[in-house]
């Protein structure tokens, strides 16, 4: 459903997406990225467990939180990947600080 258009002269990185290495484009948000690997949901509401993915891709819904790099509640599509980046699908409110990933 969302592809990204090739572009073989972009230096690309590693990132850990749910336990999976992934390629990716330097220049490239964590939501595009998430979207283009196939990801269905980046996060679940904490209420009632429902599956949100990006929506407005610009900061605003806050629909794109991810875990990043052990933080909670980043929002994936205004943070760009980097080399060895750990990206995780968000479970409710995500851990709380303190706990270990
Ligand atoms: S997709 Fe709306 S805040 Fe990220």
């Amino acid at each position: 459903m969302f592809k990204q258009l090739p572009n073989d002269a972009a230096e690309k990185v590693e990132v850990i997406l749910n336990q999976q290495t992934v390629l990716v484009p330097l220049g490239t948000t964590v939501a595009a990225m998430a979207l283009a690997q196939g990801l269905r949901a980046t996060r679940t509401t904490p209420v009632s467990g429902a599956k949100r993915a990006p929506f407005c891709m610009m900061g605003v819904c806050y629909d794109c939180l991810m875990i990043i790099d052990g933080q909670a509640n980043q929002r994936a599509c205004a943070t760009y990947v980097r080399q060895g980046m750990q990206v995780e699908t968000q479970q409710g409110v995500g851990p709380l600080l303190g706990d270990v990933l």
